[in-house]
């Protein structure tokens, strides 16, 4: 009845874990959540308020498919200053960020080609690259390595098969940030061995003490880069499902294809939001980005002291992926805490093979809930070494 596409692929862990905690909190449950990633901000108000503005000028009709000039023109403009990326209006498509991935990997991949990405790694690449009819080839970083995506390992999975490499920074889940000098060095391996590269920047805004590079600002290999961000992260604009991709005009136009034969375009309404967004300056990413900084730095050193967690620094987004030595897989343990300690995690595993002794907590949480969690989780583990001694 369903096609081999959608059979191959399973729902997904982060989106099926947030939903059990929503109904488990609709039966009464003081679950406290740290699964979903986005900001737990508002919108600011001046981009709810542009947003209205077009909706009372009767901005409610389909808008131009790859994206209305006025939202276009601003992103060409920021992403310059910002990005070092130098990109027309022409070569940027305005899509949901994560459809702006989807159609990325729909339109450059073909059956049988293989696609590198990091592991452990966002939930979606695998099944995306897997709905293209592509393989998906996932790529070890390690903890001990802090999670530095090695070029030499990502040359070693390269076969005549690969066509494209996505890579992440920041990284959902494990907050490291890709060094420029890495970048350039997947730089030089994508031109030799003629790769593209999806290079997946929605946590751009969120880092700490170091700089975002964007690979596609590389100039000589800038053809084979599309680069896909959006509003979700930066902006507490999640529910607004806006975004980019920029890349070169031909890729641009193909990709305007697949929007036009299937959502047709993005909301006119959102788009005057995303632009007033980018319009009125950053004070509002820095003031975000400071409060998630000040609560990294509460959380990390009160996970650390858990007897068994081990969690270094990330630089970046908004989560800590740590080490739980427990001898459980981290399913299971997500799983016991949630039920039997009403902490909601999301195991490891759900980013590949690489993440399966880790947990994910989000910190885009009150800090009263951060400390409470981390108190949950360590009440945990004090409860399973009080059953061993029994
Ligand atoms: C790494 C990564 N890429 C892309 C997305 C998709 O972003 P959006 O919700 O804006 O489509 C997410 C969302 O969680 C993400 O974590």
């Amino acid at each position: 009845m369903f096609s081999k596409r959608i059979r191959n692929v399973q729902p997904s862990a982060t989106v099926q874990l947030a939903n059990k905690v929503k109904r488990l909190k609709k039966q009464g449950l003081d679950i406290i959540s740290f699964t979903l990633g986005e900001p737990d901000f508002p919108t600011p108000k001046h981009i709810v308020d542009a947003a209205k503005d077009a909706l009372d000028n009767g901005m409610t009709h389909y808008a131009q498919s790859n994206g209305m000039p006025e939202l276009r023109e601003a992103i060409s403009d920021h992403i310059k200053p910002k990005n070092g990326i130098h990109a027309d209006p022409e070569d940027i498509m305005i899509m949901p960020t994560k459809f702006a991935l989807y159609a990325a990997i729909q339109t450059l991949i073909s059956k049988g080609e293989q696609v590198i990405f990091q592991n452990p790694g966002w939930v979606s690449y695998g099944p995306m690259v897997t709905m293209a009819n592509g393989t998906p080839v996932p790529v070890k970083m390690s903890y001990e390595d802090g999670w530095n995506w090695n070029p030499e390992d990502i040359r070693s999975h390269v076969t005549p098969r690969t066509r494209a490499i996505i890579l992440n920074t920041p990284s959902n889940p494990t907050g490291s940030v890709i060094p420029e000098e890495t970048l350039r060095a997947i730089g030089d391996l994508a031109e030799e061995k003629d790769l593209i590269i999806i290079s997946d920047e929605v946590y751009e805004n969120l880092v700490y003490d170091v700089e975002h590079f964007s690979i596609g600002s590389i100039d000589k290999i800038k053809d084979r880069v599309v680069t896909v961000s959006g509003f979700s992260k930066s902006y507490a604009m999640t529910g607004w499902r806006v975004g980019w991709m920029v890349g070169k005009k031909e890729i641009m136009r193909m990709v305007n294809k697949l929007q036009q034969h299937s959502i047709t375009c993005l909301p006119p309404f959102i788009q005057m939001g995303a632009v007033a967004a980018l319009k009125c300056g950053n004070q509002c990413i820095l003031d975000m980005r400071d409060e998630f900084q000040q609560r990294r730095d509460l959380l990390i050193p009160l996970l650390n002291e858990i007897p068994g967690v081990s969690c270094e620094v990330p630089q970046g987004a908004f989560y800590a992926f740590f080490k739980m030595d427990l001898g459980f897989k981290s399913m299971d343990l997500a799983e016991m805490l949630l039920y039997k300690s009403h902490v909601a995690l999301t195991p490891g595993s759900a980013f590949g093979s690489a993440g399966d002794e880790f947990m994910r907590m989000s910190y885009a949480s009150s800090r009263e809930n951060l400390i409470e969690g981390v108190k949950r989780i360590g009440d945990f583990v004090k409860s399973l070494e009080k059953g061993k001694e029994l």
